[in-house]
């Protein structure tokens, strides 16, 4: 059986945000989608992370919400019964891409090596989380991968910003980069939507000024 496929979002840049408060989760979400960002990676990491998914996939239409840093099985369908379109790991295990391939759920799995990416690949994904991204050498080692592994396509995240990420989304196989500095927790604490939608103003022209 094939895996479903990602939803169809345009921005090649992906916030991951760890949502404190879910009073945060709307207004943050329209302030990204106002700077022109339609996909937000919201992460499990806080214990308002579930109820920040929901929160955005009933009340802001266009924006696509994937649930980040879905590390086991059992999150799975807490995700997807939360309402996210999508899933993302830091990684990947056997019993996770199991449940994910179960429940039907498109998923993005992590890998940090061409073992892991090769792995991923076998089990039938082709678009894979490149994370830790820069701490692993950034550009340099998806360059790498590149000639070995031609087939896969990446989201590298880690120490990815503004300043480097033209040249992340330059490589040909880099299909999107994400990472949190779109959503700094102080602008999330002090309601600071504006400077949200700033920092993906910013990071949505140089994207599209970026070609794949
Ligand atoms: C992730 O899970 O993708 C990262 O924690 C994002 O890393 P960053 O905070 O360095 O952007």
């Amino acid at each position: 059986m094939s895996l479903p496929s990602l939803p169809p979002f345009r921005s090649r840049v992906v916030p991951v945000v760890v949502v404190a408060d879910v009073a945060q989760a709307v207004p943050m979400a329209r302030a990204l989608l106002a700077g022109g960002i339609d996909v937000i990676e919201i992460t499990l990491r806080s214990s308002a992370g579930l109820a920040a998914i929901e929160a955005v996939a009933r009340a802001v239409p266009g924006m696509h919400v994937g649930a980040g840093t879905v590390t086991r099985a059992s999150e799975v369908r807490q995700v997807l019964d939360a309402g996210a379109a999508f899933g993302l790991s830091p990684g990947a295990t056997p019993a996770l891409l199991e449940a994910v391939r179960a429940e039907g759920l498109p998923f993005v799995p992590g890998v940090a090596s061409p073992s892991e990416a090769m792995a991923a690949r076998d089990a039938g994904f082709t678009l894979l989380k490149c994370f830790p991204a820069a701490q692993l050498g950034g550009i340099e080692v998806l360059k790498a991968w590149a000639g070995p592994l031609p087939e896969l396509r990446f989201c590298p995240t880690g120490g990815i910003s503004l300043a480097n990420l033209a040249q992340f989304l330059a490589l040909p196989n880099v299909a999107m980069a994400g990472g949190s500095w779109l959503t700094p927790a102080a602008a999330l604490q002090a309601g600071d939507w504006a400077r949200v939608e700033q920092l993906a103003r910013e990071a949505s022209a140089l994207a599209n000024a970026t070609p794949a």
